[in-house]
């Protein structure tokens, strides 16, 4: 028998697994994705730290390297203790199959340049993570992919200007931050769905504990997992969701070409398409992104992922009640010129977060103190409880001023247009007291001027 003859004996295709989908969200956090050890009958799923596997036989081997076995060669495509972090969060986000990888920049990276090469356009709204603009503005632009934003969602004239023949995806948030903008995903995945484009959605700051984008029209997930996911601030993460929903092949027919997806990796191999159907997507980024560059997540890191998102629907109660109370509070205080909290009745974005949202938009949002650059300078010197530095979504509280530092090096125009100003900090509230959090709040403002 030849190589290939081997390599071309017909298996059946491999399907993507979604575990315990008739089961309440708390019970899928706690059990998706688990398997029994069978050697030892460990309750917790275990840290598999092995680079490669092996292979049961000379055809297993040939089948893996021919993409006709799901099963892993190396690390680098997949681990068990990431699997059980990817099968939870596919469960909880409400998708086919997940992706877990080394930091929410590897994931917003993997996810697009799964879409797009260089020469291709995608059009983001215009309020998001700054991080993100800056790995649009000069990574994507070195690659030949170019991004365009969209500054009013609601403005159909305003898509019809952004999105070229080349585009490749729609990009946006849940919850945008500092200004805990809203998105309102519905409306933004019509245009998408107009265009036969795949709507991504960073879900970082919402969680599938607050919103599942895939219910409101999104295609692809991605997500920070560093942040409310795994929970307590201890490791970098990310993961890329598939909503299996994305009709690739109408895309084709109207014009846009999705080769990684669609089209034979190689003589004799279907698409991922033909192969992974659903779960298509997420296997071509896990595959020919992921596989290819390496931005692989450690199973330590795995593990306190599946770990963390255990409690994650708790944690999030308590993040939103304390940041009501604490974003009411501040609204208050004499030293507090505005308060970006959309959960609050005198945000204009109000009706859209009780819609979409039930009123509970995260934790993470703005508050502008007078005195600009000076009182905000006062105020952060003087706390105790919240910790200076950048990060959001664990269990500690935290702030930081954007002006200086998220947003340092967009011009001050762009700056200005977002609303980032000099008297402008960014509160993630923890999981500490919230009176204990409003009385530092406090001693922080009674140094404002
Ligand atoms: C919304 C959002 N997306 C992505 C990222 C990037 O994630 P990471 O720091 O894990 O690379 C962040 C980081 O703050 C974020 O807030």
């Amino acid at each position: 028998m030849s190589v290939e003859q081997l390599i071309a004996r017909d298996l059946s295709p491999a399907e993507p697994i979604v575990d315990w989908l008739d089961f309440d969200f708390d019970t899928r956090q706690v059990h998706a994705g688990e398997y029994p050890d069978l050697n030892t009958g460990l309750r917790v799923p275990p840290i598999a730290l092995s680079a490669g596997y092996v292979f049961d036989s000379f055809d297993d081997q040939v089948d893996r390297f021919a993409g006709r076995s799901i099963d892993p060669i190396y690390s680098r495509q997949g681990n068990p203790t990431n699997s059980v972090a990817e099968e939870r969060l596919a469960s909880l986000e409400g998708g086919t199959v997940s992706v877990a990888v080394s930091s929410g920049q590897a994931a917003i990276s993997s996810a697009l340049f799964t879409l797009a090469q260089g020469g291709d356009h995608i059009v983001s709204t215009a309020s998001i993570y700054g991080g993100t603009r800056i790995l649009f503005g000069r990574s994507f632009k070195r690659f030949g992919i170019e991004v365009d934003y969209v500054w009013d969602a609601d403005d159909d004239a305003e898509w019809e200007r952004a999105i070229r023949p080349n585009t490749k995806a729609i990009y946006t948030e849940t919850i945008p931050n500092p200004r805990n903008d809203v998105t309102d995903l519905r409306r933004i995945a019509a245009v998408a769905a107009k265009y036969h484009l795949p709507l991504v959605v960073d879900n970082t700051v919402g969680t599938p504990a607050i919103i599942r984008p895939f219910e409101h029209g999104a295609n692809i997930v991605v997500h920070s997992t560093t942040k409310f996911l795994t929970g307590h601030g201890a490791a970098v993460g990310g993961a890329i969701v598939d909503g299996g929903t994305f009709d690739w092949e109408a895309a084709e027919r109207a014009g846009r070409s999705f080769p990684l997806i669609t089209a034979a990796p190689r003589p004799g191999l279907g698409s991922m398409l033909d192969r992974f159907g659903t779960g298509a997507y997420a296997r071509a980024v896990r595959e020919a992104v992921v596989n290819d560059i390496g931005p692989s997540l450690s199973p330590f890191n795995g593990f306190l992922l599946h770990q963390g998102m255990e409690t994650l629907s708790l944690r999030m109660e308590r993040h939103v009640d304390s940041s009501l109370a604490i974003a009411a509070w501040l609204e208050e205080q004499p030293e507090v010129t505005s308060v970006d909290y959309t959960g609050l009745p005198s945000n204009p974005l109000y009706d859209l977060a009780q819609r979409d949202y039930a009123g509970r938009t995260g934790s993470v949002f703005g508050v502008t103190v007078r005195g600009g650059i000076d009182g905000a300078r006062e105020f952060v010197n003087g706390l105790r409880v919240f910790s200076r530095m950048t990060g959001i979504g664990d269990t500690r509280s935290m702030i930081i001023h954007p002006l200086s530092s998220t947003h340092a090096t967009f011009a001050p125009e762009i700056n200005e247009r977002l609303g980032i100003t000099p008297g402008l900090l960014r509160l993630s509230v923890g999981l500490e007291s919230a009176r204990d959090l409003i009385t530092d709040l406090r001693a922080g403002l009674d140094r404002v001027r």
